[in-house]
């Protein structure tokens, strides 16, 4: 191992853009199938991550989806979710802020308490094994109705203390984030933090970023990087210190690109960049191999690794104690790595 694969494994960090169901790998499907008598069309872990070859968002949700019907009982949801949180702490990641689904479960008969409190399980059992803290994120899903949309939110109500905020994500192409505007206005009444996926290259993108920015209000923007296509909505984000949850492995997958050079510029520009692994099962990488990814292809080093996860922890929703927390202990790594490995 390099040494600057070493550390931006070792360094400690936030993960603000990951999908609890896209932590689902082949291993723990089969053995999910297994337990819930359900037969899988592949036969084997190589099988199922041949099938992978998506070439954009909407192939990679035709895949993504019908895969979760694995996902049946609270105890599944609850092995979904710690097995990513030991994935991840050994990855570096001391806190993570983790999307769900739940349409995607109550949409085939799954009870939301169901997937609720598994995935709280999940939880609180990692925090107790590996030290790691860990918050859900309810994600809504952009191609169903607001209506849908809106009952979810008052379905979760009764969980609020274990959902820190309100994301949108799924199928951008003509699912504006305007859709969605009662219901994030909503949340926000209700005390939930905000963030939209705005997708890499999807039509009307400067759009949908604009109205994300200037009309929901959001707190964070999941992918975003389209913005450096618009000068004024940088600066503004700039100003707001709007945080950008990027994803480059997961962008390589649907677009033909990891978008580094935007990633770079926003980073330059003194956007508050963050970088995660979105989808990690099926894009076959975590945090740090993200890390990794983007250092290589943009001649990245310690400094700038440093100061993404530096940016991660900013730009989380931690109390304020628990982030100073964090950001010491990022302070301290880098202090004894640099004293440990003189340049
Ligand atoms: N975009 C939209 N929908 C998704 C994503 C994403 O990055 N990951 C899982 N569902
Ligand atoms: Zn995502």
């Amino acid at each position: 191992m390099s040494d600057l694969v070493a550390f931006a494994h070792a360094l400690p960090k936030a993960e603000l853009h990951l999908h609890l169901e896209g932590t689902l790998e082949p291993e723990l499907k089969f053995e999910l199938a297994r337990r819930n008598g359900i037969t899988l069309p592949e036969s084997s872990v190589d099988e199922v991550i041949a099938s992978y070859n998506f070439t954009d968002l909407t192939s990679f949700l035709a895949i993504y989806y019908p895969a979760m019907r694995v996902l049946l009982t609270p105890d599944d949801f609850r092995d979904l979710a710690y097995d990513y949180l030991k994935k991840a702490s050994e990855q570096g990641t001391r806190h993570a802020e983790m999307f769900f689904d739940p349409q995607a479960h109550t949409s085939r008969g799954v009870p939301f308490a169901d997937v609720i409190t598994g995935y709280r399980r999940g939880i609180v059992d990692a925090a107790r094994d590996f030290g790691i803290h860990g918050d859900l994120i309810l994600c809504i899903l952009r191609d169903f109705s607001a209506e849908f949309a809106m009952a979810t939110l008052m379905e979760a109500l009764p969980y609020r203390d274990w959902i820190i905020g309100l994301g949108l994500d799924s199928d951008e192409r003509g699912n504006p984030p305007e859709k969605f505007a009662e219901v994030f206005a909503r949340a926000r009444r209700e005390g939930f933090l905000l963030t939209m996926h705005c997708d890499i290259d999807q039509e009307g993108a400067i759009d949908n970023i604009r109205e994300v920015l200037t009309g929901i209000n959001v707190d964070r923007i999941d992918h975003g990087t389209n913005i450096v296509e618009d000068p004024e909505l940088v600066a503004l984000a700039v100003e707001r210190g709007i945080g950008f949850t990027t994803c480059p492995v997961s962008n390589s997958f649907v677009t033909e690109q990891m978008k580094a050079d935007e990633i770079v510029a926003l980073l330059a520009a003194g956007a508050k960049v963050t970088v995660n692994s979105d989808d990690p099962a099926y894009f076959r990488g975590y945090v740090a191999d993200n890390y990794v990814a983007l250092a290589e292809q943009a001649g990245l080093g310690i400094d700038e690794l440093t100061q993404l996860a530096r940016n991660s922890f900013e730009v989380s929703w931690l109390s304020n104690s628990r982030r100073d927390a964090f950001l010491a202990e990022l302070d301290e790594f880098v202090a004894t790595w640099k004293a440990e490995h003189p340049a």
